[in-house]
């Protein structure tokens, strides 16, 4: 075994790859997207078919998204451990979501992560990735990738 074999066994945790929570800094910028995401809801008549879907409170959303971001990308898991688990596309299956208010929840997303200043090239990741999910949970679309 090498040197670096041996040190991997032992210290597997300096060895992992980096996760996408360690990337976009950790909870803090996490929160300034999701904020800055529900901010562009209340106050942008652009998104007023999604906000419409909402509950008039945004606030439990905000705890709710940043939770759900949190763990998805690899830090804590407590939001989804205090649900007993989350599956994001089964709490959307019931929702009627069209290519418009998909669009609409992208175009904010999208927003709100250069509102947060998050590096351009892993934002543009991350919205690639939630693009395919949001069309995903669009009714009637079969093949979304994903
Ligand atoms: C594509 C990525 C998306 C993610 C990661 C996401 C995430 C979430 C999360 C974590 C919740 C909270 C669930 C709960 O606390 O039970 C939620 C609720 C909700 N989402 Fe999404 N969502 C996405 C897309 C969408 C889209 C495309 C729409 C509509 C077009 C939408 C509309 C809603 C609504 C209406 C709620 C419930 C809000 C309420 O109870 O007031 N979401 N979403």
């Amino acid at each position: 075994m090498t040197e670096t074999e041996t040190s991997r066994t032992e210290s597997p945790a300096q060895n992992r790859p980096i996760t996408p929570f360690e990337m976009i800094g950790g909870v803090e910028p996490i929160r300034r997207v999701v904020d800055a995401f529900y901010d562009l809801l209340e106050s942008d008549p652009q998104y007023a078919e999604l906000r419409a879907m909402h509950a008039p409170d945004l606030a439990p959303m905000r705890e709710a998204l940043c939770g759900f971001f949190t763990g998805w990308m690899g830090g804590s898991r407590d939001w989804f451990n205090a649900r007993g688990g989350f599956c994001v596309m089964t709490r959307h299956a019931k929702m009627p979501v069209t290519e418009k208010t998909a669009q609409q929840w992208n175009d904010a997303l999208r927003a709100a992560l250069a509102a947060a200043q998050v590096e351009p090239g892993f934002a543009a990741q991350m919205d690639q990735i939630l693009t395919r999910l949001a069309a995903g949970m669009v009714r009637g679309q079969k093949n979304a990738g994903i």
